[in-house]
């Protein structure tokens, strides 16, 4: 169905589909994939991923390219990436099959919904598993259901690509170190909530340490930190943040082009060494770091109000990947004929 969306003008958020894609697991089998237009689930009071959280989730996009083709980015890492929050919630992991059927017949029963080239939008897909069993007793569901939920969206620097204010935060823990911070669950969201809605009241971005020594930069709200140092590229190793599907893309791209790739333990006061900051995820592909604040410590560290050389190049040369302006040398964008 043809739907009169002004493209330009449509934000950083929902947008309701016509379909969105639905298979659940019974008795140890998954059922085929199935497009429907109803967004409610008839769903257990008592289901896991109600009372105990049993829940993951994904997001990935595809863009329309210049030559007007459409491509889908990295959709097996989400894949992959799903199975392993699932293990980590113990629940049942997508196969990389259903997933991909998921996706694929979501992206042609919506295919309408797909932005055109040159708006910068692009159609974003939350793939999202919950446990459905029925338990009040503490553990795990045996039932799970995984649904894809596809929404265009805007450009997330609609004019300029802008830089983004972070504030240092040590009074809520996102995840622990042992705990699911690896794993893309709705509990590390939650979790992070307070601290999240407490930076933005100030008009900031929040910057996480890692929960142990509060020495060391974990992530940047829900998405990974980067920070170049003369030739090198930063980013942070801990076992408590998500493997950011952008972020290895970039460490890719930065080693293309003769650049000194380290993820390891960075503490904070390393920032004043570094010439340019940002973070990365699917949404923003880049968003650079103008300063991050340490009231606390009464410290600013400043990286300059414009998008530094080296992040700037970095992030074009992924979204001309992206949008068909460039190689895909790496095979990363799945073509779908339409
Ligand atoms: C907590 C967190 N870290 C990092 C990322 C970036 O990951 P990706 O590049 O795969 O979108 C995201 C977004 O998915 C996130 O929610």
């Amino acid at each position: 169905m043809k739907r009169d969306i002004d493209w330009s003008k449509l934000g950083f958020h929902y947008t309701e589909p016509e379909y969105i894609v639905r298979s659940a697991y019974h008795e140890g089998a998954w059922e085929e994939p199935y497009a429907t237009k109803d967004k409610y689930l008839h769903l257990h009071v008592s289901a896991t991923c109600l009372q105990y959280g049993q829940e993951a989730f994904e997001g990935l996009k595809a863009f329309r390219g210049v030559d007007g083709k459409i491509r889908i980015f990295r959709w097996k890492e989400n894949a992959k990436r799903m199975a392993k929050s699932a293990e980590g919630l113990f629940m049942e992991p997508v196969p990389e099959e259903i997933f991909g059927k998921a996706i694929h017949l979501a992206l042609e029963k919506n295919i309408d919904l797909v932005p055109p080239y040159g708006t910068g939008a692009t159609l974003y897909f939350r793939p999202l598993l919950i446990g459905t069993t029925p338990r009040l007793g503490v553990g795990p569901g045996r039932d799970f259901e995984f649904i894809v939920i596809p929404s265009p969206i805007g450009p997330y620097y609609p004019g300029k690509f802008h830089c983004t204010t972070f504030i240092v935060n040590r009074h809520v823990d996102r995840a622990a170190p042992l705990g699911t911070g690896q794993f893309k669950v709705g509990g590390n969201y939650a979790s992070s909530f307070r601290a999240t809605e407490a930076a933005h009241a100030l008009g900031y971005d929040c910057l996480f340490l890692d929960a142990k020594h509060h020495r060391y930069i974990d992530e940047c709200s829900a998405a990974n930190f980067i920070g170049i140092k003369g030739n090198e590229y930063l980013t942070p190793r801990s076992s408590a943040i998500l493997p950011s599907i952008t972020n290895d893309s970039l460490m890719t791209l930065a080693k293309e082009r003769g650049m000194k790739v380290t993820r390891r333990h960075i503490r904070l006061e390393e920032l004043s060494e570094m010439s340019e900051g940002a973070a990365c995820g699917t949404a923003c592909v880049i968003s650079p770091i103008d300063k991050v604040l340490d009231p606390e410590k009464g410290k600013t560290y400043l990286f300059g109000n414009e998008p530094g050389p080296v992040l700037s190049e970095l992030y074009h040369a992924l979204r001309d990947i992206q949008f068909g302006r460039a190689e895909d040398t790496h095979h990363w964008c799945e073509i779908v004929e339409n």
